[in-house]
């Protein structure tokens, strides 16, 4: 069992990026673009942390972590986010520095379940607190859906990553969205930042998915990220075996694309104001 072997003597003077990768769309690449980023960042030494909160739980199985060891997940830790959870509920992965809170079925009834709770869109934010000290990113993988779940990760959230597939229809439902986000900043996180847009499944001999790209960088210049993420038979066979697009096919376009968004993420972050990179505390190893 490698759930809750984690502890959380490892922390940070400054606690880590959360990142919520949202659209309310079905099938845009949220997971795909989760999985492979977290792992590129781990890759580069960062200490990364995913949080499923999707009832699917793809983000589980592409991660290689079967359902039997899915002992604690997000659903636990949203129906009692008063426990000390601590480092329990964070189970690595096999990539290093990489672990993940998993998700199973349960997580569909959370919303039902919490409708009537205290403070119901404060959860994931209150569980998440208590350890973010102990990762450079946090990465929240949202459901298709802007319900109480994506509610819950926009709240706990520094900023907001929106994949947007290379498809007719791409633009559509983005204001929604941005409305959802609007309205979260304005109730309960005016810290809350839309980070970035990233284009997925691109596939240059469509003239469909280059008039996308053109049409996105001209509503959102500021926003939409410079890699694009090509659609690759590799990224889309990678998590039936368990492993994010890097360990099984390191050369291909797909694993090369979310290399390069990590990169490009991380000096965009160098470039903000307050983005200098955490210090680890003294003789504290991972
Ligand atoms: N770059 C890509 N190339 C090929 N297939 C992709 C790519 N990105 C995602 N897919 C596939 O598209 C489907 C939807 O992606 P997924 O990440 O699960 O979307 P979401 O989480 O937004 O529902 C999955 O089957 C996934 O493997
Ligand atoms: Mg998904």
């Amino acid at each position: 069992m490698r759930q809750g072997k984690q502890s959380l003597d490892f922390v940070y003077d400054r606690p880590g990026r959360v990142i919520a990768v949202a659209n309310q769309k079905g099938g845009v690449g949220k997971t795909t673009t989760t999985i492979n980023l977290a792992t590129a960042l781990a890759a580069v030494g960062k200490r990364v942390l995913v949080v499923d909160i999707d009832p699917q739980g793809n983000a589980s199985t592409g991660l290689g972590i079967p359902p039997d060891e899915r002992r604690i997940t997000t659903y636990d830790l949203l129906i009692a986010p008063e426990r000390h959870w601590g480092g329990a509920a964070a189970v690595a992965t096999d990539v290093p520095h990489l672990y993940i809170v998993p998700a199973t079925m349960d997580l569909s009834g959370a919303e039902v379940e919490l409708v009537n709770a205290d403070q119901r869109e404060a959860r994931l934010k209150r569980v998440i607190n208590t350890f973010k000290r102990a990762y450079d990113l946090v990465l929240v993988d949202c459901p298709p859906a802007l319900g109480l779940l994506t509610i819950n990760a926009l709240v706990a959230a520094d900023e907001v990553l929106v994949p947007l597939q290379c498809e007719f229809f791409a633009l559509e439902g983005l204001s929604q969205l941005l409305h959802t986000i609007e309205c979260v900043r304005d109730a309960y996180n005016d810290r809350l930042e839309m980070t970035g847009i990233v284009l997925t499944m691109f596939d240059r001999r469509n003239r469909l998915s280059r008039e996308v790209v053109a049409d996105v960088k001209k509503v959102m210049p500021e926003q939409v990220y410079d890699t694009i993420i090509p659609r690759n038979v590799r990224v889309s066979e990678a998590p039936s075996h368990g492993k994010p697009v890097m360990f099984y096919a390191f050369k291909s376009a797909g694993a090369q694309a979310y290399v390069h968004l990590a990169g490009e993420m991380l000096r965009r972050e160098r470039h903000r104001p307050d983005g200098a990179t955490p210090t680890t505390v003294e003789g504290m190893g991972s």
